[in-house]
C-alpha cells in the first residue's frame, strides 16, 4: 500500500539559518528538515521575514497591467532570436513536453486515476503568457553560452516603463535572496559545505519569470493553464498568487496536492531538473500543473466583485534559479549513493519509481538547451 503524503508541505524557516550561529543545533536541525522536505516532497514552503508582501502586491499589480495591454504592444517585447529567453512569450507557444516524453507519461500511468493531472495528450500549447527578466551576475570568464545571457527588455508603454525596472528588481532580488539562502540550507542538510550549490549557481542565468493567464478567456473549470511538467532549472521559487490552481505531486507519485501558501512572508519552492541531476536523483524534480479548479473559480468571482476595474489575469510570480551555464553537471558522489539506497528502499516498500535514470556528465548550458528543444521553444539543430 502506498504511503500517503501529508497534504500540507513542510514549512522551513530561513530566519533560523540567517539569525542563529551556523554550528547551533537549531540551525543543523532546520537544514536537515529542508533537505528531507526536498527529498520527500520535491517542494517546501519557505519562511523569510525579509520578504515584503507589499512588494509582491506591487509586482502583481504591475504585471496585471502589463499583460492587460493589447497583443500588438506585447509583441514588441518578443525575442525569438534569443529562444524567448528574455522578454515576453505569448500564449500558445510553449508546449507541455510531458505529452511527448515517455518517462513522463509513465509517471502519469503510475498515478491512481483520481490523482492524475488533467489530460495533456492533445499536446496543445499552454494558454499562458510569460515574461523573462534575467537577474544575472556576468561571469568573469569567457562563457560558452552567451545567448542565454542576453540583455533585458523594458516595455515601451509609458505607464508601464517607468515602474518596470525598479519593481522587477525589487521583487526579483527578494526571491533570489530567499532561494539562495535555501540552497545553503539544503547543502548543509545534505552534508555538503554551505556554499556548494550557491557557488555553482553564482553566474547562472537566473530569471524572474512571471506567467500570466487571461481568466476572462480561460476561466472555465478544468482549463489547463500549464500542463503537467517539471522545471529544467535548479530551484523554482514562487510568491503567493492571487488565484489558487497550482497542484504538485510529492516525489512524482502518490497524491496530487493543491498548494496552499499561508499569507505573510511565505514562498513556495520546488526542485528542478538540475537539483535532481546533481543529487543523482536523491531529490527529484517535482511535477506540477496549473489549472482552473473550484478554488480558482471562487476567487475569480470574489475578485470580479471586489475589484471590477482590475484585469482578470492570474499572475504567478515565479523565479527560476539556475546553476551557471559553464558548470559541469554530474551527480555528487555521496549523494548518488544515497539516491540508490533510497530507490532500493522505495522498491522494497512496493513503490515503483520507474526505470533508473542515468545522469551522465554534461555542461549546464547544454542540459538547458536540450530541455528547451523538448518544449518547442528552440528549433532543433
Ligand atoms: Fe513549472
Amino acid at each position: 500500500m502506498a504511503q500517503e503524503a501529508s497534504m500540507d508541505l513542510p514549512i522551513i524557516d530561513l530566519d533560523i539559518f540567517l539569525q542563529q550561529p551556523r554550528d547551533s543545533e537549531a540551525v543543523k536541525a532546520e537544514c536537515t528538515r529542508a533537505a528531507d522536505a526536498l527529498i520527500t516532497y520535491g517542494a517546501l514552503v519557505l519562511h523569510d521575514s525579509r520578504v515584503s508582501m507589499s512588494d509582491n502586491d506591487t509586482f502583481l499589480d504591475l504585471l496585471e497591467d502589463y499583460f492587460a495591454q493589447p497583443q500588438e504592444e506585447l509583441k514588441k517585447d518578443e525575442r525569438p532570436e534569443f529562444a524567448y529567453q528574455i522578454g515576453v512569450t505569448l500564449e500558445n507557444t510553449e508546449k507541455p513536453k510531458c505529452a511527448v516524453d515517455e518517462p513522463c507519461l509513465r509517471v502519469i500511468e503510475r498515478l491512481a486515476p483520481s490523482e492524475r493531472p488533467l489530460d495533456i495528450s492533445g499536446h496543445e500549447p499552454d494558454p499562458k503568457c510569460r515574461f523573462f527578466w534575467r537577474m544575472v551576475e556576468p561571469p568573469p570568464y569567457e562563457t560558452r553560452f552567451p545567448v542565454l545571457n542576453a540583455e533585458n527588455v523594458v516595455p515601451e508603454a509609458p505607464h508601464i516603463r517607468e515602474r518596470w525596472t525598479p519593481v522587477m528588481n525589487q521583487w526579483g532580488t527578494s526571491m533570489k535572496n530567499a532561494v539562495e539562502g535555501l540552497t545553503q540550507m539544503a547543502a548543509v542538510g545534505l552534508g555538503l559545505p554551505a556554499d556548494t550549490f550557491r557557488d555553482a549557481g553564482r553566474y547562472g542565468p537566473h530569471l524572474l519569470a512571471p506567467t500570466a493567464s487571461d481568466l476572462q478567456k480561460y476561466g472555465q473549470k478544468d482549463t489547463i493553464l500549464a500542463g503537467f511538467h517539471t522545471d529544467l532549472n535548479f530551484l523554482t521559487i514562487h510568491g503567493r498568487s492571487r488565484y489558487p490552481g497550482l497542484h504538485i505531486w510529492a516525489r512524482n507519485t502518490g497524491r496530487k496536492i493543491p498548494v496552499r501558501i499561508p499569507p505573510g512572508n511565505y514562498l513556495l519552492v520546488q526542485a528542478g531538473k538540475q537539483l535532481e541531476y546533481i543529487t543523482g536523483g536523491l531529490i527529484k524534480a517535482g511535477y506540477h500543473e496549473v489549472v482552473v479548479n473550484d478554488q480558482t473559480l471562487r476567487v475569480i468571482e470574489e475578485r470580479r466583485e471586489r475589484f471590477p476595474d482590475r484585469p482578470l489575469v492570474r499572475i504567478s510570480s515565479t523565479f527560476f534559479w539556475h546553476l551557471s551555464s559553464d558548470y559541469d553537471l554530474a551527480p555528487l558522489p555521496g549523494l548518488a549513493d544515497r539516491a540508490k539506497e533510497l530507490r532500493a528502499e522505495k522498491q522494497a516498500q512496493g513503490r515503483d519509481e520507474g526505470d533508473e535514470v542515468e545522469y551522465p556528465p554534461i555542461k549546464v548550458g547544454d542540459q538547458v538547451s536540450n530541455e528547451l528543444k523538448h518544449i518547442a521553444l528552440m528549433a532543433a539543430s
